[in-house]
């Protein structure tokens, strides 16, 4: 199973087996990952699932839908370098090894 390393804004990480969770966010909510309120639960509702790719995660992995794009731009008004949600990262063996920051704010 993938092992998957969350990287607080203060540079604490945690590193989590994913388990059978389908998505990066539902690794984050069933270990409580703190700053990670997901408060849709994965509805691509909310833009409260904010994470940062490194650029060499972000180039291997699936591109943001346009849908996901536009609601981190209608949050934020731009799309940082690296900015997903991470209810739109479906887990697979592929992100073992995968190390993403955990912005200091979700709005
Ligand atoms: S949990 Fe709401 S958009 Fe990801």
């Amino acid at each position: 199973m993938p092992q998957i390393t969350f990287v607080q804004p203060d540079g604490s990480q945690r590193v989590l087996e994913a388990g059978d969770a389908a998505t990066v966010m539902h690794v984050a909510i069933r270990h409580d990952v703190a700053l990670l309120p997901a408060e849709c639960g994965g509805q691509l509702a909310c833009a409260t699932c904010m994470v940062d790719l490194p650029a060499d995660w972000a180039a291997r992995l699936p591109p943001a839908g346009p849908d996901e794009h536009d609601m981190i731009e209608d949050r934020l008004g731009s799309v940082p370098e690296g900015r997903r949600l991470c209810c739109q990262i479906a887990v697979t063996a592929a992100l073992d090894g995968l190390v993403l920051r955990i912005p200091p704010s979700q709005d």
